[in-house]
């Protein structure tokens, strides 16, 4: 196999920047970072970043159940084309990810991926929001990250008890919440406002939202418990997690590349490709979603990669699933859309999401040797059309078809092994 250098790059990490080639060792490890370095293989990196490979907290796989829209293998050759060393799948498959059972078959799924993927576990038996799922057998088996994610935990005494449960655990884990109150937010298929008003859809109102934050700070507050809020879409809801912040609660939250593109206004065709739950604001809303991405209130840019066939997307807006993919453009987006440095928009898809969810002594390294091969070599001023017949995802549900994007993936390294060489998945 020989050794691996990646050539006439400007590696950026959290210790900051400079030009440097990096080599790879067999071994999968970085073995020198430095001018002129000599390798058996080289990867071109001239013109490029050279980042610590970015991390998802928010990746829905389809595994098991709906293999249809994607797989554990389809989902992660998309994470590694879109610049993804290690993702999160969320528990929202069928059956749920509740159990020990279905943890082991995700992670061994996993382990033939091109992508580090990681599981998330309910937090209540069949996400049915009734029950505790066995938090302590899943948090056994490496699981570090609970959520009932596609639906909010809405019976307040059990949210409670999950958080209380969950701060006794001797792994240390994190509680996440879709926040979304089920009963003010049903029958709502977009926002709650201007334009579903003008086109006679239903809508849930911000405060769907903002009420289970609202609920969830007070919780946190009451129990000490770790928690971070999924998806964030409301102006209200970033307002509380800042003053939540200031005041010391150790809160996080995320917020997707959606949220920062896109608005309501969006759904004026009719089109479900725009049909997403925590749905799509008001220009307000996206401001404040941008401005929390740059004061550093919102911690991380999660995908909500959420595939869904053509069949089901070719439903009517009220009657199709609501979900869009992100895996293979989220770092364009961001590079294209906000008004952000590199370093920035790295931190906010690299080592801040690897710390949240606890595999910063894997992913979101700094590039330095000893440190495993987790890499994304970046062209920052390549344009492409996203073109949705090109994606590796089983899925074709984008938003951004047609749209030019700048910034582009060249090469991702997982453990060392180039799994995406010039734009190209290699497995
Ligand atoms: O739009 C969404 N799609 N939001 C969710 O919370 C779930 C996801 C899905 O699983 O399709």
């Amino acid at each position: 196999m020989g050794t691996i250098v990646i050539k006439g790059g400007r590696v950026i990490d959290a210790t900051g920047e400079r030009p440097a080639d990096v080599v790879i060792g067999e071994d999968g490890l970085i073995a020198a970072v430095g001018s002129d370095l000599p390798g058996d293989t080289v990867l071109d990196a001239a013109g490029c970043v050279v980042s610590p490979g970015l991390v998802d907290l928010h990746s829905h796989l389809r595994q098991p159940g709906q293999e249809e829209a994607e797989t554990i293998e389809t989902g992660a050759r998309a994470a590694a084309l879109g610049g993804y060393t290690c993702i999160l799948a969320m528990p929202n498959t069928i059956p749920a990810i509740d159990h020990a059972g279905i943890v082991r078959e995700v992670l061994e799924l996993g382990r033939a991926a091109p992508c580090d993927v990681r599981t998330s576990g309910a937090i209540t038996v069949g996400r049915g929001g009734e029950q505790l799922a066995p938090l302590g057998e899943m948090a056994a088996l490496g699981v570090r990250f609970f959520t009932d994610d596609g639906a909010g935990v809405a019976d307040t005494r059990l949210m409670r008890r999950a958080m209380e449960y969950a701060s006794g655990l001797p792994t240390g884990v994190i509680l996440a919440q879709h926040c979304e109150d089920p009963v003010l937010a049903a029958g709502g298929h977009m926002h709650e406002g201007e334009w579903s008003a003008r086109l006679g859809i239903p809508g849930q109102p911000s405060e769907a939202e903002e009420l289970m934050v609202m609920r969830d700070l007070a919780l946190a507050r009451l129990t000490g418990t770790r928690v971070h809020f999924q998806h964030l879409s409301t102006a209200g809801s970033i307002a509380m997690v800042q003053a939540a912040k200031a005041s010391g609660l150790p809160v996080t939250c995320e917020a997707t590349t959606h949220h920062f593109t896109l608005t309501h206004a969006e759904c004026a065709g009719y089109d479900p490709v725009f049909k997403v739950n925590p749905p799509l604001r008001t220009e307000a809303d996206v401001a404040a979603v941008r401005a929390g991405l740059t004061t550093g209130v919102i911690d991380c840019i999660a995908t909500d990669h959420a595939p869904h066939t053509q069949e089901a997307k070719e439903a009517a807006f009220d009657a199709a699933p609501p979900g869009m993919l992100g895996l293979e453009t989220a770092l364009a987006l961001a590079l294209t859309e906000l008004d952000l440095p590199i370093a920035a928009v790295l931190a906010l898809l690299s080592w801040q999401p690897a710390r949240i969810l606890g595999v910063d002594h894997i992913h979101g390294l700094p590039v330095a040797p000893g440190n495993p091969g987790h890499l994304t070599v970046i062209d920052p001023t390549a344009t492409w059309i996203v073109d949705p017949d090109a994606f590796a995802s089983r899925s074709r549900n984008t938003p951004y078809a047609g749209r030019t994007l700048t910034g582009k993936v060249r090469h991702t390294l997982l453990c060392g092994e180039p799994v995406v060489i010039n734009g190209e998945a290699q497995r």
